[in-house]
């Protein structure tokens, strides 16, 4: 084979080489130490002295141009390579936020929504206030004094800072109650959701931090009866037409008189839902508003409960075990 035909022959096989695996194997058969051209290199020293330069000289030609064909492929294998390398790891997020399953708020949050949604279509603005409170909002401002029996039944998480049970985790959202009224002149239409502290150990109907929803009205002339009717029409706007309300007379030192209301389930048995009341007077003066005046009524109860209620779970703890098979459901 003459040095042109080897040139062809190296040049065509560099151009056509299908990677750069194979493109280091051509390079070593034709310019490697043992390659093609090496063995001609070898073969100068047979020749006669008078043609030896001009032979070698076309042999460096030769090496010169395989050598050019064979890093131009290795250019254009090398950039196709980049460019592969680069599309495998392309992080586009927007495409794969459109191949993920979308999320949606948590169920607890969806009641709580709804709830803010129907109150606040009957007239009541949303109020909130801190989730780690002072005896004197979680009690006594509620006519819960020190010595008072309630004040155990309450379950309360202290937090260790300052006097020894003074500070707590809130036991429950009326301490709301009194932050607005200590802040707010009558007329006052609110509620008041956020979460909740009691020691109980988590099972099928409790859980030590759950939520609650609180209302109250402070206006001229209000009585039992405003309470009844609130209650029944927020009932009837979340749970439907058909669902029906009814108080047990209870005792909360927060509420004169005071009552437990129920529900009417489709099998017509009567379901917890929360506890109400007229504001007691003490609570009403402790806030500085006149008892003379004005008068009001307050409830309060567990959203989580209610979710529960409203889609049949058969246990509490399900809405914060965070598996997302559950809650994709809702
Ligand atoms: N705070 C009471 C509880 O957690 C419920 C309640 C609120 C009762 C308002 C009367 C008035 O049990």
């Amino acid at each position: 084979m003459d040095v042109q035909q080897l040139i062809d022959e190296a040049s065509e096989a560099a151009a056509t080489a299908a990677d750069l695996d194979a493109l280091v194997e051509i390079d070593r058969r034709f310019l490697g130490k043992k390659g093609e051209f090496a063995a001609r290199k070898k073969q100068l020293g047979a020749l006669d002295p008078s043609e030896r330069k001009a032979a070698g000289q076309a042999l460096n030609d030769a090496i010169g141009t395989v050598s050019a064909a064979v890093e131009a492929r290795r250019g254009v294998l090398a950039a196709d390579a980049e460019a592969l390398r680069l599309a495998d790891e392309r992080l586009d997020l927007t495409e794969s936020l459109t191949e993920l399953q979308r999320g949606h708020l948590h169920l607890v949050t969806q009641a709580r929504d709804r709830l803010e949604d129907v109150f606040v279509g009957m007239g009541f603005t949303v109020a909130e206030g801190p989730e780690v409170e002072s005896a004197w909002y979680n009690f006594e401002a509620l006519n819960i004094p020190e010595w008072h029996p309630a004040r155990g039944s309450f379950d309360t998480i202290f937090v260790d800072l300052g006097e020894p049970e003074e500070v707590m985790l809130r036991s429950h959202t009326s301490p709301v109650q009194i932050r607005t009224m200590e802040n707010t002149e009558p007329p006052i239409y609110i509620v008041a959701p956020g979460r909740t502290f009691r020691t109980d150990t988590a099972d099928a109907t409790h859980l030590p931090a759950f939520n609650q929803i609180e209302g109250l009205v402070v206006d001229r002339g209000i009585g039992l009866g405003d309470l009844a009717g609130t209650i029944d029409s927020f009932v009837k706007a979340f749970f439907g037409r058909e669902v029906k309300t009814r108080l047990r007379p209870s005792y909360f030192p927060f509420t004169e008189p005071s009552a437990e209301f129920d529900i009417s389930t489709p099998a017509g048995d009567w379901l917890e839902l929360g506890g109400c009341g007229v504001v007691h007077p003490n609570v009403l003066a402790n806030c500085g508003i006149d008892p003379e005046e004005w008068s009001g009524f307050a409830f309060g109860f567990g959203i989580d409960r209610l979710a529960v209620m409203r889609y049949q779970l058969d246990d509490i703890r399900e809405l914060v075990n965070n598996d997302v098979r559950f809650l994709r459901q809702f």
